[in-house]
Protein backbone atom coordinates (compact mmCIF):
# COMPACT_ATOMS: atom_id res chain seq x y z
CA UNK A 1 0.00 0.00 0.00
CA UNK A 2 1.41 3.43 -0.93
CA UNK A 3 1.57 6.30 1.21
CA UNK A 4 -0.70 8.58 -0.48
CA UNK A 5 -4.03 6.69 -1.48
CA UNK A 6 -6.14 8.55 -3.71
CA UNK A 7 -9.40 6.51 -5.00
CA UNK A 8 -11.50 8.15 -7.70
CA UNK A 9 -12.02 11.52 -6.17
CA UNK A 10 -14.77 14.47 -7.67
CA UNK A 11 -15.25 17.64 -7.33
CA UNK A 12 -17.74 20.21 -8.40
CA UNK A 13 -17.99 23.51 -8.17
CA UNK A 14 -21.42 25.46 -8.61
CA UNK A 15 -20.82 28.69 -10.72
CA UNK A 16 -24.01 30.97 -11.28
CA UNK A 17 -26.17 28.70 -13.23
CA UNK A 18 -24.11 25.60 -14.33
CA UNK A 19 -21.86 23.07 -12.60
CA UNK A 20 -18.27 22.90 -12.76
CA UNK A 21 -16.62 19.17 -12.49
CA UNK A 22 -13.26 19.93 -11.85
CA UNK A 23 -11.86 16.69 -10.47
CA UNK A 24 -13.08 13.93 -12.62
CA UNK A 25 -12.42 10.59 -10.77
CA UNK A 26 -8.65 11.01 -9.31
CA UNK A 27 -6.22 8.25 -8.95
CA UNK A 28 -3.03 8.56 -7.75
CA UNK A 29 -0.07 7.04 -5.09
CA UNK A 30 2.42 7.66 -4.14
CA UNK A 31 5.21 6.12 -2.28
CA UNK A 32 6.73 6.55 1.21
CA UNK A 33 9.72 9.20 1.30
CA UNK A 34 8.71 9.96 -2.39
CA UNK A 35 9.06 13.65 -4.27
CA UNK A 36 6.22 13.54 -6.50
CA UNK A 37 5.77 15.84 -9.03
CA UNK A 38 1.94 16.70 -10.97
CA UNK A 39 2.15 18.79 -13.87
CA UNK A 40 -0.56 20.51 -15.59
CA UNK A 41 -2.04 23.25 -17.42
CA UNK A 42 -3.51 26.46 -15.67
CA UNK A 43 -7.33 25.12 -14.73
CA UNK A 44 -6.57 21.71 -15.10
CA UNK A 45 -7.53 21.23 -11.43
CA UNK A 46 -4.12 21.27 -9.20
CA UNK A 47 -5.02 23.47 -6.90
CA UNK A 48 -8.69 22.37 -6.16
CA UNK A 49 -6.77 18.29 -6.10
CA UNK A 50 -4.12 19.37 -3.17
CA UNK A 51 -7.13 21.41 -1.33
CA UNK A 52 -8.83 18.61 -1.47
CA UNK A 53 -5.78 16.16 0.09
CA UNK A 54 -6.40 18.15 2.94
CA UNK A 55 -9.93 18.89 3.02
CA UNK A 56 -9.43 22.73 2.73
CA UNK A 57 -11.99 22.08 -0.01
CA UNK A 58 -14.71 19.25 0.76
CA UNK A 59 -14.48 16.77 -2.31
CA UNK A 60 -17.88 15.44 -3.43
CA UNK A 61 -16.75 11.70 -3.46
CA UNK A 62 -13.65 9.57 -3.63
CA UNK A 63 -11.17 8.72 -0.97
CA UNK A 64 -7.73 10.01 0.19
CA UNK A 65 -6.17 7.66 3.14
CA UNK A 66 -2.53 9.35 3.79
CA UNK A 67 -0.57 6.71 6.21
CA UNK A 68 -3.41 4.28 6.49
CA UNK A 69 -5.75 7.19 7.31
CA UNK A 70 -8.49 8.11 5.61
CA UNK A 71 -8.82 11.47 5.18
CA UNK A 72 -11.71 11.77 4.00
CA UNK A 73 -13.69 9.58 6.60
CA UNK A 74 -12.50 11.81 9.48
CA UNK A 75 -14.57 14.58 11.89
CA UNK A 76 -13.67 17.63 12.16
CA UNK A 77 -11.74 17.32 15.40
CA UNK A 78 -9.94 14.56 13.94
CA UNK A 79 -9.05 16.17 10.42
CA UNK A 80 -7.92 19.08 12.46
CA UNK A 81 -5.38 16.81 14.43
CA UNK A 82 -4.39 14.89 11.62
CA UNK A 83 -3.25 17.80 9.48
CA UNK A 84 -0.50 18.50 11.04
CA UNK A 85 1.23 16.27 9.84
CA UNK A 86 -0.30 17.51 6.32
CA UNK A 87 1.97 20.62 5.56
CA UNK A 88 1.33 22.97 3.05
CA UNK A 89 3.06 25.49 1.01
CA UNK A 90 1.76 28.09 -1.43
CA UNK A 91 2.93 30.33 -4.38
CA UNK A 92 2.09 33.31 -2.68
CA UNK A 93 3.93 32.19 0.70
CA UNK A 94 0.38 33.41 3.35
CA UNK A 95 2.88 34.48 6.01
CA UNK A 96 1.33 36.66 8.67
CA UNK A 97 3.18 40.11 8.13
CA UNK A 98 2.59 41.58 11.24
CA UNK A 99 4.95 38.75 12.83
CA UNK A 100 8.91 37.93 12.34
CA UNK A 101 9.89 35.03 11.00
CA UNK A 102 10.11 33.18 14.56
CA UNK A 103 6.50 34.31 15.39
CA UNK A 104 5.61 32.59 11.86
CA UNK A 105 7.61 29.40 12.71
CA UNK A 106 6.36 29.18 16.39
CA UNK A 107 2.51 30.15 15.33
CA UNK A 108 1.28 26.61 14.85
CA UNK A 109 3.21 25.35 18.24
CA UNK A 110 1.65 27.77 20.22
CA UNK A 111 -1.65 26.89 18.66
CA UNK A 112 -0.68 23.68 20.01
CA UNK A 113 0.41 24.94 23.08
CA UNK A 114 3.59 23.34 23.18
CA UNK A 115 5.72 24.50 25.99
CA UNK A 116 7.79 27.98 25.68
CA UNK A 117 11.22 26.03 26.30
CA UNK A 118 10.00 23.43 23.63
CA UNK A 119 8.55 26.01 21.26
CA UNK A 120 12.54 27.69 21.70
CA UNK A 121 14.34 24.73 21.06
CA UNK A 122 12.06 23.66 18.13
CA UNK A 123 11.87 26.90 16.19
CA UNK A 124 15.81 27.20 16.78
CA UNK A 125 16.34 23.85 14.96
CA UNK A 126 13.76 24.79 12.32
CA UNK A 127 15.77 28.08 11.98
CA UNK A 128 18.69 26.06 11.23
CA UNK A 129 17.48 23.92 8.77
CA UNK A 130 15.99 26.51 6.74
CA UNK A 131 19.23 28.80 7.13
CA UNK A 132 17.85 31.62 8.51
CA UNK A 133 18.66 31.82 11.80
CA UNK A 134 20.22 35.47 11.30
CA UNK A 135 16.71 36.23 9.91
CA UNK A 136 14.89 35.50 13.40
CA UNK A 137 13.63 38.67 14.31
CA UNK A 138 12.99 39.79 10.68
CA UNK A 139 9.55 40.71 9.43
CA UNK A 140 8.30 38.97 6.17
CA UNK A 141 8.75 42.78 4.43
CA UNK A 142 12.22 42.50 5.12
CA UNK A 143 12.59 39.41 3.49
CA UNK A 144 12.97 38.63 -0.51
CA UNK A 145 10.87 35.85 -1.85
CA UNK A 146 13.01 33.03 -1.43
CA UNK A 147 13.49 33.74 2.13
CA UNK A 148 9.63 34.10 2.65
CA UNK A 149 9.43 30.91 1.17
CA UNK A 150 11.77 29.29 3.39
CA UNK A 151 10.02 30.90 6.36
CA UNK A 152 6.95 29.26 4.70
CA UNK A 153 8.69 26.21 4.60
CA UNK A 154 9.98 26.34 8.18
CA UNK A 155 6.53 27.10 9.28
CA UNK A 156 4.89 23.76 8.00
CA UNK A 157 8.33 21.86 9.21
CA UNK A 158 7.63 23.02 12.86
CA UNK A 159 4.95 20.45 13.27
CA UNK A 160 7.44 17.21 11.89
CA UNK A 161 4.67 16.82 8.85
CA UNK A 162 4.70 13.25 7.41
CA UNK A 163 3.77 14.85 3.48
CA UNK A 164 4.60 18.36 2.42
CA UNK A 165 1.46 19.64 -0.09
CA UNK A 166 3.60 22.08 -2.44
CA UNK A 167 1.28 23.99 -4.70
CA UNK A 168 3.17 26.34 -7.41
CA UNK A 169 5.42 26.30 -4.63
CA UNK A 170 8.42 28.34 -6.53
CA UNK A 171 6.43 29.67 -9.23
CA UNK A 172 6.34 32.81 -8.21
CA UNK A 173 10.64 33.06 -8.01
CA UNK A 174 13.39 33.79 -10.10
CA UNK A 175 15.29 30.57 -11.23
CA UNK A 176 17.93 30.88 -8.94
CA UNK A 177 16.08 30.98 -5.79
CA UNK A 178 13.91 28.24 -7.69
CA UNK A 179 16.87 25.85 -7.57
CA UNK A 180 17.63 27.01 -3.80
CA UNK A 181 14.19 26.55 -2.53
CA UNK A 182 14.28 22.84 -4.75
CA UNK A 183 17.17 22.43 -3.27
CA UNK A 184 15.91 22.54 0.51
CA UNK A 185 13.12 20.43 -0.23
CA UNK A 186 15.40 17.90 -1.54
CA UNK A 187 17.00 18.10 1.54
CA UNK A 188 14.32 18.09 4.20
CA UNK A 189 13.14 15.10 2.13
CA UNK A 190 16.45 13.33 2.25
CA UNK A 191 17.03 14.14 5.89
CA UNK A 192 13.91 13.89 7.93
CA UNK A 193 12.06 11.31 4.91
CA UNK A 194 9.19 14.14 4.42
CA UNK A 195 7.29 12.49 1.30
CA UNK A 196 6.73 16.01 -0.79
CA UNK A 197 4.11 15.97 -3.47
CA UNK A 198 4.88 19.11 -5.61
CA UNK A 199 2.52 20.43 -7.85
CA UNK A 200 2.97 23.25 -10.60
CA UNK A 201 2.87 24.08 -13.93
CA UNK A 202 6.97 24.29 -14.03
CA UNK A 203 8.28 20.94 -15.68
CA UNK A 204 12.01 21.92 -14.84
CA UNK A 205 10.65 22.14 -11.14
CA UNK A 206 9.58 18.26 -11.40
CA UNK A 207 12.66 17.62 -13.55
CA UNK A 208 15.45 19.31 -10.51
CA UNK A 209 14.05 16.80 -7.70
CA UNK A 210 11.30 14.34 -8.32
CA UNK A 211 11.96 11.04 -9.23
CA UNK A 212 7.96 10.04 -10.18
CA UNK A 213 5.49 12.63 -12.02
CA UNK A 214 1.69 12.30 -12.98
CA UNK A 215 -0.18 14.80 -15.44
CA UNK A 216 -3.21 15.73 -14.64
CA UNK A 217 -5.31 17.29 -17.77
CA UNK A 218 -9.36 18.35 -17.12
CA UNK A 219 -9.31 16.58 -13.87
CA UNK A 220 -8.19 13.87 -14.34
CA UNK A 221 -4.80 11.97 -14.12
CA UNK A 222 -3.66 10.80 -17.33
CA UNK A 223 -0.34 9.35 -17.02
CA UNK A 224 2.41 8.74 -14.05
CA UNK A 225 5.21 7.41 -13.81
CA UNK A 226 8.93 7.44 -13.53
CA UNK A 227 10.29 11.26 -14.54
CA UNK A 228 12.96 9.58 -16.85
CA UNK A 229 10.01 7.40 -18.44
CA UNK A 230 7.34 10.10 -19.35
CA UNK A 231 10.30 12.58 -20.71
CA UNK A 232 10.95 9.80 -22.75
CA UNK A 233 8.08 8.80 -24.26
CA UNK A 234 4.84 10.98 -23.36
CA UNK A 235 1.65 9.12 -23.98
CA UNK A 236 -1.05 11.83 -23.54
CA UNK A 237 -1.78 15.09 -25.14
CA UNK A 238 -0.60 17.40 -22.25
CA UNK A 239 2.94 15.18 -21.53
CA UNK A 240 3.60 15.64 -24.67
CA UNK A 241 2.88 19.37 -25.08
CA UNK A 242 4.71 19.98 -21.81
CA UNK A 243 8.39 18.06 -22.91
CA UNK A 244 8.23 19.60 -26.33
CA UNK A 245 8.31 23.29 -24.46
CA UNK A 246 10.67 22.01 -22.37
CA UNK A 247 12.75 20.74 -25.20
CA UNK A 248 12.29 23.90 -26.88
CA UNK A 249 14.13 25.78 -24.13
CA UNK A 250 16.99 23.58 -23.45
CA UNK A 251 17.56 23.17 -27.49
CA UNK A 252 16.95 26.69 -29.35
CA UNK A 253 19.00 29.78 -29.69
CA UNK A 254 16.48 32.47 -30.56
CA UNK A 255 19.42 35.41 -30.88
CA UNK A 256 21.89 33.69 -32.85
CA UNK A 257 24.81 31.69 -31.50
CA UNK A 258 27.46 32.41 -28.90
CA UNK A 259 27.26 36.30 -28.93
CA UNK A 260 26.24 38.39 -26.02
CA UNK A 261 22.66 40.31 -25.88
N1 LIG B 1 -13.56 28.00 -5.01
C1 LIG B 1 -13.91 27.83 -6.29
N2 LIG B 1 -15.17 28.10 -6.71
C2 LIG B 1 -15.52 27.93 -7.99
N3 LIG B 1 -14.70 27.45 -8.94
C3 LIG B 1 -13.45 27.16 -8.59
C4 LIG B 1 -12.98 27.33 -7.26
N4 LIG B 1 -11.69 26.93 -7.20
C5 LIG B 1 -11.35 26.55 -8.44
N5 LIG B 1 -12.42 26.67 -9.28
C6 LIG B 1 -12.42 26.32 -10.71
O1 LIG B 1 -11.81 25.07 -10.85
C7 LIG B 1 -11.05 24.99 -12.04
C8 LIG B 1 -9.67 24.51 -11.71
O2 LIG B 1 -9.00 25.44 -10.89
P1 LIG B 1 -7.68 25.13 -10.11
O3 LIG B 1 -7.86 23.93 -9.29
O4 LIG B 1 -7.30 26.39 -9.40
O5 LIG B 1 -6.68 24.82 -11.31
P2 LIG B 1 -5.09 24.94 -11.40
O6 LIG B 1 -4.55 25.04 -10.01
O7 LIG B 1 -4.67 23.71 -12.12
O8 LIG B 1 -4.80 26.16 -12.20
C9 LIG B 1 -11.11 26.36 -12.67
O9 LIG B 1 -12.07 26.31 -13.68
C10 LIG B 1 -11.55 27.25 -11.54
O10 LIG B 1 -12.29 28.33 -12.01
MG1 LIG C 1 -3.30 26.39 -9.07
Amino acid sequence: MSFIEIKDLHKTFADKNKSNLVLNGIDLSVEKGDIFGIVGFSGAGKSTLVRCINRLEEPDSGSVVIGGVDITALSKKELALERRKIGMIFQSFNLFESKTVWQNIAYPLRLEKMKKKDIEARVSEVLSLIGLEDKRNAYPGELSGGQKQRVGIGRTLANSPDVILCDEATSALDPQTTISVLDLLKEINQKLGVTILLITHELEAIKYICRNMAVIENGVIIEQGLVSGIFQNPNSKTGKIFIDVYSSFQNKEYYGEGEGI
